[in-house]
């Protein structure tokens, strides 16, 4: 199951990923807004973040204006690895070699058509483990490190 979220700025393109899930038959939870008031993004950030880490869900995908208020924030709670991509080779690479856990994009940057194929890059590939997992784990201690 994906979890799904974006603020104001972000929330008709998560309407539109969300239809292209359902054509897809991919599962998913949409943790808001709701609508296209104005909203503050660290919310559905922390909300779909805490979600991924817990295991409820699988992997993530957040959208505001520019994706990047949504990546700061959720790259806050510990276990995440959120990508803000806004292109089909970052979002393959990001899972490849960073094990990304999370998708951020940016609504006012990407268009939706890209947007969706992004999103299927991203669901779509994964892991190749070897020597980047002890690079995912050293990320992971400099978590550790900063909340000593
Ligand atoms: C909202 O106007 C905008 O600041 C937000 O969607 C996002 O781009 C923040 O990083």
């Amino acid at each position: 199951m994906i979890a799904i979220g974006s603020d104001h700025g972000g929330f008709e393109l998560k309407e539109y990923i969300k239809k292209h899930l359902d054509e897809q038959g991919i599962a998913y939870k949409d943790f808001g807004t709701n609508c296209a008031d104005s909203c503050d993004y660290p919310v559905y950030a922390e909300a779909v973040s805490r979600a991924v880490v817990s295991g409820e869900m699988e992997k993530g995908i957040l959208v505001c204006g520019t994706g990047i208020g949504v990546s700061i924030a959720a790259n806050k709670i510990k276990g995440v690895r959120a990508a803000l991509c806004g292109d089909c080779y970052s979002a393959e690479f990001t899972r490849l070699h960073n094990d990304a856990n999370v998708l951020a994009l940016g609504a006012r940057v990407v268009g939706s058509g890209l947007a969706v194929k992004i999103v299927d890059t991203f669901l779509s590939t994964e892991f190749m483990g070897g020597h980047h997992t002890h690079r995912i784990e050293m990320i992971a201690e400099i978590e550790e490190r900063e909340r000593a």
